[in-house]
């Protein structure tokens, strides 16, 4: 594909009407990616978010050519690659599990892809030590993986799929396995070498925070289909329906029944705030952080009546209302020594969704 040498600018990536069915020995269909219809900009890092099974390694290995769609169609840039083989498609595929080779050295494992190509030892030896360099392993090369923690054969497994230069970089659940600390490290470092590289980069991840912090872009799937694409922000404070409302934030947002009567959206009598919506009933989400002390708000309590976590600046307040519990974050310095709590809903900040189709209403 491309000259080795040459530095990618990114690629863009176009899935159209990508769809994956298995079936199994009897006959059993499960349909895994259920039409896909996406474009990932050139150069942008795009998680895949959803939870367990929704099609997320499924759709990533369509895009590396390790399994064959049903139906649709792979682009990478113009070019058609639904049916090129993994090899040709300029791809680099990084696993959960780091998949190195464990009687290898670093730098015998981040050499091999380059082995079956018309490389001199020299250059070769040239681009691992550059890739060792821009994933920080460049001290460890004479290692065996065993030797190396989590976070360091994570690394290697990432230089070892830089080493070709792809045009895309494919990584399914890459930080599964680390600790909670080595997770947070390598979340920085990906994004790191993903904005040095350029390289048009796909994550695959069922954590919502870990998907947040590190995308330009989102694609949230559920049961195969596509929910919603945008930036993080976008996706977490305009959630197309329901699903995508629950499946990001946390602790998660609150959720109810509401009414909407004459532009007022009333909770058991309490007015939360004033809508367009039309008349009727409603599912209604707040993040807790939409939430604010004030003078006359809403739910009014004494302090003994809630639970009151200090978390540094923020503040966790747990109340009951209408049968369930009610998470609110705010500000630390708002909670004054009173007797009495009273706690507004801050404007415009209560998401209405359809009771039947979820899709949230504007
Ligand atoms: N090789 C396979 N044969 C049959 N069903 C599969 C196969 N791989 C995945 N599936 C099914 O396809 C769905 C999506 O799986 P997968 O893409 O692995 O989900 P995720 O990566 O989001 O957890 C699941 O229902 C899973 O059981
Ligand atoms: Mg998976």
């Amino acid at each position: 594909m491309n000259d080795i040498n040459e530095k990618n600018a990114g690629l863009s990536i176009k899935l159209e009407n990508l769809t994956k069915i298995f079936t199994d020995k009897r006959g059993n269909e499960t349909l895994a990616v259920d039409a896909l219809n996406v474009v990932i900009p050139p150069g942008q890092l795009v998680s895949l978010l959803g939870p367990s099974g929704c099609g997320k390694s499924t759709t990533l290995y369509m895009i590396a050519g390790l399994l064959r769609p049903s139906d649709g169609k792979i682009y990478f840039g113009d070019n058609d690659v639904t049916r090129v083989s993994p090899d040709k498609r300029g791809i680099g595929l990084v696993f959960q599990n780091y998949a190195l080779y464990p009687h290898m050295t670093v730098r015998q494992n981040i050499l091999f892809p380059l082995e079956n190509m018309n490389i001199q030892r020299e250059e070769a030896l040239k681009l691992a030590l550059e890739m060792a360099e821009l994933v920080g392993i460049s001290d460890q090369l004479d290692k065996k993986p065993a030797e190396l923690s989590g976070g360091q054969q994570q690394r290697v497994a990432i230089a070892r799929a830089l080493v070709k230069k792809p045009d895309v970089l494919l990584l399914d659940e890459p930080l599964s396995n680390l600790d909670a600390r080595l997770r947070l490290q390598m979340r920085e470092e990906i994004k790191r070498i993903q904005r040095e590289t350029g390289i048009t980069t796909i994550f695959v991840t069922h954590d919502q925070e870990e998907a947040m912090s590190i995308s330009d872009l989102m694609i949230v799937l559920d049961f195969g289909k596509e929910q919603q694409m945008d930036s993080p922000q976008q996706i977490y404070y305009n959630p197309k329906n329901m699903f995508v409302a629950k499946f990001l934030g946390s602790p998660p947002i609150n959720t109810s029944t509401a009414e909407v009567i004459n532009k007022e959206i009333k909770i058991n009598g309490l007015v939360l705030d004033k809508t367009n919506a039309k008349d009727g009933k409603y599912n209604i989400g707040i993040r807790p952080e939409d939430f604010r002390i004030v003078q006359n708000g809403v739910f009014n309590f004494k302090h003994d009546e809630v639970e009151i976590e200090v978390i540094g600046r923020d503040t966790m307040i747990r109340f009951n209302f209408g049968g369930s519990q009610v998470r609110a974050i705010v500000d630390s310095d708002s909670i004054l020594d009173k007797d009495e709590l009273s706690i507004g809903v801050k404007k415009g900040k209560v998401l209405l969704f359809d009771i039947e189709t979820g899709r949230v209403v504007v």
